[in-house]
């Protein structure tokens, strides 16, 4: 495993679209592998390949739940629901901002392991966040393209007490 360094700031490849991935090979494992070990130096609880220079459809998560790490590859966010979350938002891209940002309560996501197996995963509250977060930054959208001022506009009453930094 080796470490790998975080994009940050305005580099132009963080509003890339990310490919499919179509070989679930060494290739990709040794990729999934460095996040990790990048994500977990910097106790970040999400990364995105696109983070680390590789355009690939392929996330991690680890919001510290019984999930342990979690690897999606070419994941699709299937269901949304309609209840809304506003909390503090930030990005290991952008360190130091932090933002709110509406996202759904609850999130479903169809994806692959590693090997190409397909499974689904339905994730509340923060891990619902790091599903949106995280398939977001495989379109080239960023946390503050979404963000608002106003959260009661959004039918939020309370902002969550957890800030996500992926
Ligand atoms: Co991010």
């Amino acid at each position: 495993m080796a470490l790998r360094n975080i994009i940050t700031g305005d580099d132009p490849i963080l509003r890339k679209t990310s490919r499919e991935v179509t070989k679930f090979d060494d290739r990709l494992h040794q990729l999934l592998d460095d996040m990790k070990e990048t994500m977990d130096s910097v106790n970040g609880v999400g990364l995105a390949a696109v983070q680390v220079g590789a355009l690939r459809r392929a996330i991690i998560i680890n919001v510290d739940d019984e999930n342990g790490h979690i690897e999606l590859i070419n994941p699709v966010v299937t269901e949304r629901s309609e209840e809304i979350q506003c909390g503090q938002e930030g990005c290991l891209s952008f360190p130091g901002e932090t933002r709110i940002v509406p996202r759904p309560m609850q999130a479903t996501v169809e994806a692959f392991d590693r090997y190409g197996e397909p499974f689904t995963l339905t994730g509340e509250g923060l891990l619902a966040r790091a599903i949106c977060h995280e398939t977001d930054h495989l379109e080239g959208q960023l946390f503050y393209d979404l963000a608002i001022e106003d959260p009661e506009e959004y039918g939020c009453d309370e902002i969550d007490e957890y800030v996500y930094v992926d």
